[in-house]
């Protein structure tokens, strides 16, 4: 299984808050691509912080489309339920885990609210076949997954989030994978001490 857990890294998470949610959050659809989501902590670690920027009816603007190769073929079951285990949660901040989380039964396990669980999709997608689920995202997340694959793949897949990306987008990865060369120039970046960009 792969590595996750919910609010993994809770620096970037602050800055797609600081910097992309108040330009995302007027849009009438907010569409956003978390690329190699494991079973589903990342992408709705992200649902949970827009959903504490905005309120009930702008929040059901928002689409998460989450996808992963999914060797398990696991995650989209996991997804689409909902429950996680304690060592998945217990880094959540407390007043997040409270109002959207509840003991699911089961010793150790929480079950996520209906609201965050609906605004996630869990599509199966190998990132090499470069073919975007769709266009037109505001915020493509990628974190974790190209440190795999080989220099002139992960050109590729990012010249792919580029052209998936609205225009203005936001695109981030994890804080120690750099842009290769290649694509330096089709992104501009937002803040010095993150991997957050903006499509040029
Ligand atoms: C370490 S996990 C990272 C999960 C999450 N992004 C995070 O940072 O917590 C790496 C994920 O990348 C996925 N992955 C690896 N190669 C992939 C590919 N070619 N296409 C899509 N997903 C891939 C794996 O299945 C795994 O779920």
């Amino acid at each position: 299984m792969a590595f996750t857990y919910f609010f993994r890294d809770m620096q970037t998470l602050d800055f797609i808050k600081e910097y992309a949610i108040p330009e995302l959050r007027n849009r009438q659809h907010i569409n956003i691509w978390d690329a190699g989501c494991a079973m589903g902590p990342e992408p709705y670690s992200i649902a949970i912080i827009f959903r504490e920027s905005m309120g009930r009816f702008q929040f059901r603007n928002l689409k998460i489309c989450a996808t992963d190769v999914d060797i398990s073929d696991q995650f989209g079951k996991i997804i689409r339920e909902g429950v996680y285990p304690d060592e998945m949660v217990k880094r959540i901040p407390p007043e997040f885990l409270k109002k959207y989380f509840a003991p699911n039964g089961a010793p150790g396990m929480f079950k996520l609210a209906d609201e965050i669980i609906n605004s996630v999709s869990f599509q199966r997608e190998d990132l090499l076949e470069l073919k975007p689920p769709r266009e037109g995202f505001g915020l493509i997340v990628c974190k974790n997954v190209l440190l795999h694959f080989k220099e002139e793949e992960r050109v590729n897949v990012i010249r792919m989030f580029h052209k998936a990306l609205s225009p203005g987008g936001f695109f981030v990865m994890e804080q120690t994978q750099k842009l290769p060369k290649a694509v330096t120039g089709l992104f501009e970046p937002v803040v010095s001490n993150a991997q957050l960009f903006r499509k040029g």
